[in-house]
């Protein structure tokens, strides 16, 4: 899988090969590959202008559609299957599926707004889907082209090793990660729960979906609105739920 990046930061992509990751790894063992387009460098003038004034005032610069439409085109050229992407805070939210969909694509282009955006008839013409990592503004597009190049990277075959790993995920089951613990057994104190060190599998099994169901009730419960749940989830929840109800019981008595 190939993921072209259009810029005018790219040196902030060796990142990426920075220490000892999986990205890094990746690249290395050549099942995906980088590569950066300066959009300065389709720039005609002098100065390597890349950005205007918006038509009908406001404040900041936008990116001018001539350099930009150029590279795009470059990158299209190479890699006609790509799928063309725009990181914009406008655009639809990056998640789990969304890097699961790409990561069937055969490459992806990313164009990496700056300064007020890039000029629509871009967007409308070149543009495939625009995608946002989060509903905040970046001062650019380069590091959330970087998340999702590491979101995809990570679910090429091959590329963790341990295949199970990412099948495993958060998000991939639809429910937060259950906890995990490694060696001391007793850390300052606090003890890896018993039934992780038993052997016995069916329980460590269970014992994990239901921390995971808890998880997700606590910190994520929109997750479990669209998630498919078993009987013994909602065996569990209703026992959760009847803990809960006995407890504040006990309280609104004593107060
Ligand atoms: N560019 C600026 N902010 C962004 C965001 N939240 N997601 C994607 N691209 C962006």
């Amino acid at each position: 899988m190939n993921f072209t990046i259009l810029t005018i930061f790219p040196e902030m992509f060796s990142a990426l090969l920075v220490g000892g990751g999986i990205v890094k790894r990746a690249i290395e063992h050549q099942y995906i590959s980088v590569e950066t387009i300066n959009i300065r460098d389709f720039a005609k003038d002098r100065h390597r202008v890349v950005d205007d004034r918006p038509y009908g005032g406001g404040c900041g610069m936008v990116m001018k559609p001539e350099p930009l439409a150029e590279a795009i085109r470059q990158a299209k050229k190479k890699y006609p299957e790509a799928y063309t992407l725009l990181l914009t805070p406008q655009g639809r939210i990056f998640n789990q599926s969304v890097a699961q969909k790409l990561a069937q694509c055969g490459g992806v282009i990313m164009v990496c707004g700056r300064y007020e955006g890039i000029d629509e008839r871009v967007r409308e013409h070149l543009v495939d889907d625009e995608l946002s990592i989060g509903d905040y503004v970046l001062t650019g597009g380069e590091l959330a082209a970087m998340v999702v190049i590491d979101t995809v990277s990570r679910l090429i075959p091959g590329t963790l090793g341990n295949e199970g790993s990412a099948r495993d995920d958060s998000f991939s089951t639809g429910l937060l990660e259950y906890p995990q613990y490694t060696r001391p057994r007793s850390f300052e104190g606090a003890n890896v729960p018993e039934v992780l060190l038993s052997g016995d599998h069916g329980a460590i099994r269970e014992w994990r979906r239901q921390a995971s169901l808890v998880r997700t009730i606590l910190n994520r419960p929109d997750l479990l609105m669209e998630q498919p749940l078993t009987r013994d989830d909602i065996e569990f929840m209703k026992k959760l739920q009847q803990d809960i109800k006995t407890i504040i019981g006990k309280h609104s008595t004593a107060s």
